[in-house]
C-alpha cells in the first residue's frame, strides 16, 4: 500500500530508468545537505496545545495575494516528461486538483501557455547570458497569465551529480524544451558526462548579481520572487531591491553540498524578511509543513514528491497525502487553521528538559525558537 510519500519514493525508483531515477533522486557531491533537509525536519520537534476546539479545521491561505486551499506549492523541477507522458501538464493538474500553485521550471517539457492555462502558474526564471532572450521569455510568462516570477539564483553554476555524470545525463531525443532557445547543448555529450552541466555552463550567466535582480524588477510588472536564499541578509537585500519574497531554499540539496538545511535557515530569515517567505527542502509530512510554517513560511514547496506521483502514473496523490497528514497534524497540534501555526508550537532538538538548576529559572522551554536562533 502507497500510504506515505516515503512509500511512492520507493515504488517510483522502480518504474523509472536509472538515468531518470538517478536525476531526480541525487544531490550535490556527498549529498549532506539532501540527507540534512530531512534530518533537520526531525531535529524540530513539537509542543502541542491541548484541550481546543479543533472540530472545524482548514488549510487555507493566500500565497501574493490569491487564495489557495492548501499551504504547499509545486515547487520548480525540471524535465518532468522523464516521468512521465503528459510532464508537467499532468502536474498542473495535480496542482490545480488540489486548489494551489504550480512553480513552472525553465526547462519544463511543456510550454509555459498549457500550464498556465490548467493552475495558477508562477514562472521559475533561470537567468541566460542573453539578456535579451530572457527577456522575452519573461514577456511569455506575462502573456501566458504567469502570476509571478520566481528567480533562481542558487545556481551560477550547477552543483556537481555524481550519478549525472556516471549516466551521462542528457535528453531524450522525443523530449522538447519549449522554453528554451536552443536544445541541442543537452543532448548526449559526444566526451560523457552530463549534458546538463555544460548545457548551464554554456547558457546561464554565472556573473548574475544584485543589479541584475534590479534589471529585471524594472522589465515586469509581475511580483518577483528569489528562490535560493540561505541567508538573513540576503534576505533583506532582495526586499530592497523590490521583491515580493523569497524561497529559502538549498536547491533540493542539488547545489552547495555542505550548505544549511533549508528549515534550519528558516526562522531567522522570517524574522529578517518583510516580505512573504517560503521553503521548499525536504517537506515530506504533514508536520513538516507545521513545523515551517510555525517556524515563518507563508507556504512550503514540494519538489520531488511530485516527481514520484507522475512516475507511478498517480500525480495528485503526492499532495493528497500531505493534505491528509496535514489535517491530522493540525488538529493533533491545537492548531485549526493556519494562523493558529505560530512558533509556539516547536522546539528545537529534544523536549525541554524536565529539571534545571536550582535557582536557574529558564524563562522559555529549552531550544525554544528566538529571532537569533
Ligand atoms: C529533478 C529536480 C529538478 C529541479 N529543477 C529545478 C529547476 O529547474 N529550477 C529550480 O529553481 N529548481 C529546481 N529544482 C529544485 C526544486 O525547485 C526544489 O528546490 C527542491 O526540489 C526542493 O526539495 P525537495 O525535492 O526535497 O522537495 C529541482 C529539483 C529536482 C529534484
Amino acid at each position: 500500500m502507497l500510504l506515505t510519500l516515503t512509500d511512492l519514493e520507493r515504488a517510483a525508483s522502480e518504474r523509472l530508468s536509472a538515468m531518470a531515477w538517478g536525476y531526480y533522486a541525487s544531490g550535490a557531491d556527498d549529498q549532506i545537505t539532501l540527507a540534512d533537509n530531512i534530518a533537520a525536519f526531525q531535529r524540530v520537534r513539537l509542543m502541542p496545545r491541548v484541550l481546543v476546539d479543533v472540530s472545524q479545521r482548514a488549510q487555507n491561505t493566500t500565497v501574493l495575494g490569491r487564495s489557495i486551499d492548501l499551504p504547499v506549492l509545486v515547487a520548480p523541477t525540471a524535465m518532468q516528461g522523464l516521468a512521465h507522458a503528459r510532464g508537467e501538464l499532468a502536474t498542473a493538474e495535480a496542482a490545480a486538483h488540489a486548489g494551489t500553485v504550480m512553480v513552472l521550471s525553465t526547462f519544463s517539457n511543456t510550454p509555459i501557455e498549457s500550464v498556465a492555462a490548467a493552475v495558477p502558474t508562477w514562472f521559475q526564471l533561470y537567468v541566460y547570458k542573453d539578456r535579451g532572450a530572457c527577456k522575452a521569455l519573461v514577456r511569455r510568462a506575462e502573456a501566458a497569465g504567469c502570476e509571478a516570477l520566481v528567480v533562481t539564483v542558487d545556481a551560477p553554476l550547477l552543483g556537481q551529480r555524481l550519478a549525472d555524470i556516471r549516466h551521462g545525463f542528457h535528453l531524450p531525443p522525443e523530449l522538447a524544451l519549449p522554453n528554451l532557445l536552443d536544445r541541442s547543448a543537452l543532448m548526449r555529450s559526444p566526451d560523457a558526462g552530463s549534458a546538463l552541466q555544460r548545457f548551464v555552463r554554456e547558457m546561464l550567466d554565472p556573473s548574475l548579481s544584485w543589479k541584475d535582480l534590479h534589471w529585471l524588477r524594472n522589465n515586469t510588472a509581475l511580483p518577483v520572487l528569489v528562490k535560493g536564499v540561505l541567508r538573513p541578509d540576503d534576505a533583506a537585500r532582495a526586499m530592497k531591491a523590490g521583491c515580493a519574497g523569497v524561497i529559502v531554499s538549498n536547491h533540493g540539496g542539488r547545489q552547495l553540498d555542505g550548505a544549511i538545511a533549508a528549515v534550519d535557515a528558516l526562522p531567522a530569515i522570517a524574522d529578517a524578511c518583510e516580505g512573504e517567505v517560503y521553503m521548499d527542502g525536504g517537506v515530506r509530512r504533514g508536520t513538516d509543513v507545521v513545523k515551517a510554517l510555525a517556524l515563518g513560511a507563508r507556504a512550503v514547496l514540494v519538489g520531488r514528491p511530485m516527481l514520484w506521483g507522475l512516475a507511478i502514473e498517480d500525480p495528485t496523490r503526492p499532495l493528497t497525502i500531505l493534505r491528509e497528514e496535514l489535517d491530522r497534524a493540525m488538529a493533533l497540534c491545537g492548531a485549526p487553521t493556519v494562523a493558529d501555526l505560530t512558533r509556539d508550537l516547536v522546539v528545537h532538538g529534544a523536549a525541554p528538559s524536565r529539571s534545571h538548576p536550582r535557582g536557574r529559572r529558564p524563562g522559555r522551554a529549552a531550544g525554544a525558537y528566538r529571532a537569533e536562533d
